[in-house]
């Protein structure tokens, strides 16, 4: 079975890609590297660099390859650069997932994992969020990706497409060769230990005045491996189900100043920080129910605490101190 990863030169996707090697499966990536790495697809994986808005590629790559089935990464994900550019985030992550479903129906391609996120829901009146809480998003990434899925639904009902949407709730950590390397990079882990170890100034806190416990963000921290996992096991799910919708998160919530402290413990030097204004967008609290994953999906997340996941990023960014491919 071949399956096309887009995005799989992304912090995600390249863990997805290297899961699926791991499990004996043909891959293909699709990437257009404005975020993605080259160096983070194995030399043996075709790398068919474009873009997933882009017809012609798109359907070319379907009419030339036997792929059976798409996760689907490649998108705008953050959160604080959708309240700026709004456009962008629709045209592209919308686009990209109306383009593919289209070569897929076109070329009789049935099944589709969607990274979807916790950003659908905004700011939910109950913690831990279920899966069927209102969609009520404070950015337009959260709505791009609700919009994704209502595409999903439709292109299910008439064109026959199985799809899972994956609600991911705040990705971290890494393997031994995925890390997070983003420029500009945005995230709160890896800009806590790059604070901790010097390599950038104080850590700006965005804001204090939350309706949390010490009135910062409070969030879910998930390992990408586990992510990975689920999507193997939403792909299995759709051998006999036509569609699903699932919360990926470790169901604790950790406050910014929170993670602080713990990426302070494992980098063994504290983490120097400064309050700074609210960042327009962020929800207060994000913390998953993943029952429903775990239930009928057979998911148990193997980094179940923030520490073992905050060692992995500190062990990918002491083996790649210049991060990919520089
Ligand atoms: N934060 C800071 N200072 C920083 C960076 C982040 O205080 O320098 C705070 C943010 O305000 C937020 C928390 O740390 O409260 C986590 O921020 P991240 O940027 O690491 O992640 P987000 O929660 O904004 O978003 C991430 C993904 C989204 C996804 C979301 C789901 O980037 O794609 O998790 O919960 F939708």
């Amino acid at each position: 079975m071949t399956i096309l990863v887009t995005g799989g030169a992304g912090y995600i996707g390249s863990a997805m890609v290297e899961r699926l090697r791991a499990e004996g499966m043909d891959v293909v990536v699709v990437d257009n590297l404005s975020r993605g790495h080259r160096d983070a697809v194995p030399s043996e994986v075709p790398l068919l660099v474009g873009d997933v808005s882009d017809e012609a590629f798109v359907s070319s790559v379907f009419a030339e390859r036997e792929i059976q089935a798409v996760f689907h990464f490649a998108a705008e994900s953050l959160v604080g650069e959708s309240m700026e550019n709004p456009g962008k985030y629709f045209r592209n992550n919308v686009g990209g997932v109306l383009t593919l479903l289209q070569a897929m129906s076109a070329q009789g391609v049935r099944r589709f994992v969607l990274s979807s996120t916790a950003a659908t829901y905004g700011d939910p009146d109950t913690v831990p969020i279920v899966e069927t809480a209102p969609n009520a998003p404070t950015n337009p990434y959260g709505q791009s990706k609700i919009m994704c899925e209502q595409l999903l639904r439709w292109f299910g009902e008439i064109h026959g497409i199985r799809w899972t949407a994956l609600r991911y709730f705040n990705a971290a950590g890494a393997t031994a060769s995925c890390g997070e390397d983003h420029d500009p990079e945005t995230h709160l882990i890896p800009l806590a230990l790059d604070a901790a170890y010097g390599r950038r100034g104080a850590l700006k806190v965005f804001g204090n005045d939350y309706p949390t416990p010490d009135g910062t963000c409070v969030r879910d921290y998930i390992h990408i491996a586990d992510l990975a996992e689920a999507h193997l096991l939403a792909l299995r799910y759709l051998e006999t189900e036509e569609f699903g919708i699932f919360n990926l998160g470790n169901g604790k919530g950790f406050s910014v100043l929170e993670v602080l402290d713990v990426a302070g413990r494992v980098a063994g030097k504290p983490v120097p920080f400064e309050h700074a204004p609210r960042r327009p967008g962020d929800p207060p609290t994000l913390v998953a129910s993943s029952e429903k994953a775990r239930k009928v999906l057979g998911w148990e997340p193997k980094y179940a605490t923030l520490e073992s996941i905050v060692e992995s990023a500190v062990r990918w960014s002491e083996s790649h101190p210049n991060g990919y491919e520089k």
